[in-house]
């Protein structure tokens, strides 16, 4: 089964990708509409810069790079940018620890070209930091030093091939409803790498529930392996949507920035109600004996993960923290000739433009 003649979690899901695509065209309007800017990169004559940053964002215009904005929206969007970026990163190690132990050739091309497409997702998203003024060598050691996360659900093991199936589809899924909302974040560069990630992220979601759907119509010991996946995946997959909104910190101030769109909590059923209509053409079950349709609102009602849990692995005291950080570190320190040796050329290439070709 591929592409077009499978009906995978696109269709179940009433087209994320068509939602993104509605998010690019609005994107270009936005840019065509531009409110009128008297040089360029500042307000007109005698509108206050605050008052001009206020005016774009309620006329859903981006907020761009040469834009003046507050102090509290740059370090706001700093950290968020940031801390996923270093999501995308850390996030290849569970699945590139299949790599070697990929089913087939053809399983091992898709994973790796899946786990790539994260180092991609990380380099974007840093690019996009840097815009706030920012470099890349001072995020890299905030992560390092363990000043800023990463999403907790990282710090889960994968114990068997299933895994690979249930992160693509839970928690790529959950990386979707949740980001595919971004793609109207306000500030524009955001906004746009994020369009790309949601394509790119899309085929994720689908790979993993096409591992699954081959597993679940498998031997009985495969359908088992795949069952025991979902059951460990499923609420750390809940969890990625932070804590509820009771507890949710920064939450109405993105909201009134317009760099989140939707509370955690919206979010979490959204997710929740696409992953019911999913599970049932997988032909597995959610593990919550509570999961059921509430008429009167229209929507599940399910367990809530548990937030304890969540606070202790974003802490650090998740079951791979320490591994995950460590293996970072390593990378980050057997990298070291490739960014000397990446500055060296840059310096000689800037000395002198023609003696590079050489
Ligand atoms: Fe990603
Ligand atoms: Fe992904």
């Amino acid at each position: 089964m591929y592409g077009n003649d499978f009906s995978g979690p696109d269709d179940a899901a009433g087209g994320l990708l068509s939602q993104v695509e509605a998010a690019e065209a609005a994107l270009r309007e936005a840019a065509a509409r531009g409110l009128s800017r008297s040089d360029g990169d500042g307000p007109p004559p005698g509108v206050e810069l605050q008052d001009h940053f206020t005016a774009l964002i309620e006329a859903d215009q981006k907020i761009e790079p040469r834009d003046w904005m507050p102090d509290s929206y740059r370090r706001a969007l700093i950290r968020q940018i940031a801390q996923h970026a270093h999501s995308e990163i850390i996030g290849m190690q569970p699945e590139g620890n299949w790599i070697t132990r990929a089913p087939s050739l053809k399983r091992k091309a898709i994973l790796l070209a899946k786990v790539q497409d994260e180092a991609g997702h990380g380099l974007y998203l840093y690019a996009a930091a840097e815009t706030l003024g920012v470099t890349r060598d001072e995020l890299v050691d905030l992560l390092l030093t363990g000043r800023q996360k990463y999403s907790s659900i990282f710090n889960y093991p994968t114990l068997t091939w299933a895994d690979v199936g249930a992160i693509g589809w839970l928690v790529d899924g959950a990386a979707i409803v949740n980001q595919v909302p971004l793609c109207r974040c306000s500030y524009g560069p955001y906004a746009r790498a994020m369009i790309r990630v949601c394509k790119e992220e899309s085929f994720h979601q689908r790979q993993g529930y096409e591992i699954l759907h081959t597993l679940a119509h498998g031997t009985p010991a495969q359908r088992a392996m795949a069952q025991d996946a979902v059951d460990r995946w499923w609420y750390p997959s809940l969890a990625m949507f932070g804590p509820p909104d009771a507890d949710s910190t920064h939450s109405a101030q993105s909201m009134a920035w317009k760099i989140k769109r939707f509370s955690n909590d919206e979010l979490r059923q959204r997710f929740v109600d696409m992953c019911v209509q999913q599970a049932e053409i997988l032909g597995l079950r959610l593990p919550d004996p509570d999961l059921r349709w509430n008429e009167e609102r229209q929507a599940h009602d399910y367990t809530q993960p548990d937030y304890d849990e969540l606070m202790r692995v974003i802490k650090g005291d998740g079951p791979c923290n320490r591994q995950r950080m460590e293996h970072r570190r390593r990378a980050h320190t057997d990298g070291a000739w490739v960014r000397e040796a990446a500055a060296a050329y840059a310096a000689k290439r800037s000395a002198d433009p023609t003696a590079v070709a050489a």
